[in-house]
């Protein structure tokens, strides 16, 4: 409860990322979810903290920085500021970021690192294991997968290094039992697999139960970029602490910063997906188990959003750009599609086709389209003001019923962050609606003078229904659903307590036709020029070395005075006193020429005896070192030097090059 405003408060927060790529489609996922979740809850009149952020240290981010030239902070602010202007893109409205360079979040580290330490929970030792370098995570044996990194399938290497551990083993039962007995864990299916995988409970022969989950790294000396431990200079805090802690730091803990933890912690919900879920759900409930701080209520994971079967990386990035496609099809429509495509739990394949397709059923045929036929019937047949006569009629109650129950079951799948199903729920009152014009056929009312109080209230009807669901979705597409309010005359009365009332709209309303909501997508069409984006943005191979400069373009009749021809290499020896010079003795056909050339050292002289070359026979004679040269021989620049253009050895010498 918050004391100031006497509101119940509502905290989520989102993973923060690394800001070691720009962002893209996946990050933008849990982040929309969170948002629309917290803008859900603000509707609902909570006090809401919805918190995002940046992990910024660790030892990937200081090579990057390294490879660009500049200071680690510099790298991270300029990726930091990609971030926020595509949070403010997406219509993000959180409440507070949270970088872990900021002063507060290093001082509240160092002061959790130190009362874990003092608590005894943790001490120095030598790690060895398998290190995944991009993910900056240590693994056992038993836990590679095929060898590799079991994240991201990336080759591991063996890496020892003076370290501070934390102990598990005091922690395990209780997070067995958080997993297992509680409903922490979203979705709960997948707390066998990590109680299996890294909790690893068994008996004992005395009947005790043991556990096999392994201590944690918490500190490391190969890098410097990071969160120093006070006490242990040339110590950097390891990853997890750094990270996890943002969640209490974010809020004032230990530091002097923020005066919210005690409003708004526990948090009521992390999202994360299925990468960083071993992190929240066995680190950081031991974590604050060892600072004797109360465990957040949920952690919800969802799935990765994959293409052609991958996840979706930063390597992918250009494909879905998050700011190609919002321009494309608007924000909305995009944070729409990616949260109507994505159950908790599982992976979500992206597709343009399925997105393309989804916004021109969902959206644009079945929302757009039942707004604006009912505002253009209302206009047609009223003159944009409804008459307050009303006369009900069949199928009226089943409308009715279905959008004042509307309110509840999506209340419901927002609590258990079960957004998909939120929004499938929202769109069967659309659908219903749009067949309700089909059951009551108004066009045929609108004929008829005396059926003009049933027109207006099946109008009322399909208007009401709409208030009902555009309300709802305007958590999910915050920047729309004011355009709905205002077409159908609803800005002042579409709030979240009307949500579940029908009949609230005044009788005689009066309407307000505007643009088209989601314009209709031709398929065909914007599938062949995204993949004419697609292609333009694929990486181009790099050159294999720097390309020459081009000259500048000459007559053919120029090129015809030059008289090109094959020869045999019959010896070849370096000129006494010059380092670049080799002298062939060729067979030109007619006879022996003398070439001098500038490739010694290329070639150990006796390697080109034998091979049929080409050389320029019209060049002026030309004496160096004493040695008159009669000719050019063609030679290749190729990155690693000169390189002879050799003839297939069945042309004979003399054979011109035309
Ligand atoms: N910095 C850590 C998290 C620390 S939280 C205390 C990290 N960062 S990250 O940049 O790799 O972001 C991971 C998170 O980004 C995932 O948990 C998920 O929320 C989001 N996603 C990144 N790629 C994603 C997909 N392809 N699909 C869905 N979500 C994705 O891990």
């Amino acid at each position: 409860m918050c004391k100031e405003c006497e509101k119940k408060t509502f905290y989520i927060t989102t993973p923060i990322y690394y800001p070691s790529g720009n962002p893209h489609i996946g990050h933008t996922y849990t982040t929309v979810a969170c948002d629309s979740i917290a803008r859900y809850k603000r509707m609902q009149g909570y006090d809401v903290m919805f918190l995002t952020g940046t992990d910024e240290h660790g030892q990937k981010i200081e090579q990057k920085a390294k490879e660009q030239g500049v200071t680690p902070k510099q790298y991270v602010d300029e990726i930091v500021a990609i971030f926020k202007k595509l949070w403010e893109y997406m219509n993000i409205n959180y409440d507070r970021y949270i970088r872990t360079t900021d002063d507060y979040h290093v001082e509240s580290v160092q002061k959790i690192f130190k009362a874990l330490y003092d608590k005894g929970y943790i001490y120095k030792g030598e790690y060895k294991g398998k290190y995944c370098t991009p993910c900056e995570s240590f693994w056992t044996e038993s836990q590679l997968v095929d060898g590799k990194c079991p994240d991201c399938g990336r080759e591991v290497i063996e890496a020892a290094e003076e370290a501070y551990f934390m102990k598990m083993a005091p922690f395990a039962e209780r997070i067995e039992k958080l997993l297992t007995e509680t409903d922490y864990l979203r979705p709960k299916t997948r707390a066998v697999e990590l109680v299996n995988n890294f909790l690893q409970p068994s008996v004992d022969e005395n009947g005790n139960k043991t556990y096999g989950l392994e201590d944690l790294c918490v500190s490391r000396t190969s890098f410097s970029w990071g969160v120093p431990v006070t006490f242990d200079p040339g110590h950097v805090v390891y990853v997890w602490i750094d990270a996890l802690s943002n969640y209490i730091t974010a809020l004032g803990y230990e530091n002097g910063a923020f005066d919210d933890y005690k409003t708004y912690w526990p948090a009521d919900v992390h999202m994360v997906a299925k990468d960083i879920m071993r992190f929240h759900a066995i680190i950081w409930p031991a974590m604050l188990m060892g600072l004797e701080q109360p465990l957040p209520k949920h952690l919800a994971v969802h799935g990765w959003i994959t293409f052609n079967g991958q996840k979706m990386s930063k390597s992918l990035g250009n494909v879905v750009d998050p700011f190609i496609l919002g321009e494309r099809y608007g924000v909305d429509a995009i944070r729409y599609h990616i949260m109507r495509e994505m159950a908790l739990g599982a992976d979500s394949s992206f597709s343009n086709e399925i997105m393309i397709n989804r916004i021109n059923t969902d959206l644009a045929n079945g929302l757009g389209n039942l707004v604006s036929r009912t505002v253009a019937m209302i206009d047609k047949y009223f003159g944009g003001t409804l008459p307050a006569e009303r006369e009900e009629g069949d199928f009226d109650a089943d409308l009715i019923a279905v959008a004042t129950a509307l309110k509840a079951k999506v209340d419901n799948y927002v609590e258990n962050t079960q957004l998909n199903l939120a929004l499938e729920e929202i769109f069967k009152l659309v659908s219903r609606a749009n067949k309700y014009i089909d059951e009551t056929t108004p066009w045929i009312l609108g004929k008829d003078e005396s059926k003009k109080a049933r027109l207006a209230t099946v109008l009322y009807n399909l208007l009401e229904s709409i208030r009902i669901a555009s309300t709802l979705l305007s958590a999910f597409m915050p920047g729309t659903m004011p355009k709905v309010f205002e077409q159908i005359g609803a800005v002042d009365c579409a709030t979240y307590e009307n949500a579940d009332k029908f009949g609230v709209l005044p009788l005689d309303v009066t309407v307000k036709r505007g643009e088209a909501l989601f314009p209709r997508i031709d398929v065909e069409k914007e599938i062949e020029e995204l993949n004419t984006i697609i292609k333009n943005n694929e990486p181009k191979p790099e050159p294999a070395f720097e390309l020459p400069e081009h000259k500048a373009e000459i007559a053919f009749d120029d090129f015809e005075k030059v008289e090109l021809r094959v020869a045999k290499v019959l010896a070849c020896e370096k000129v006494k006193k010059s380092k670049k010079l080799l002298k062939f003795t060729l067979d030109d056909g007619e006879g022996e020429r003398i070439i001098l050339s500038g490739i010694a050292e290329y070639y150990d002289p006796e390697e080109l005896v034998g091979k049929n070359i080409a050389y320029v026979a019209n060049l002026a004679p030309r004496k160096m070192m004493g040695i008159e040269s009669r000719g050019m021989i063609l030679s290749a620049e190729s990155g690693d030097g000169l390189k002879v253009v050799t003839i297939d050895d069945s042309i004979l010498p003399g054979g011109s090059l035309v």
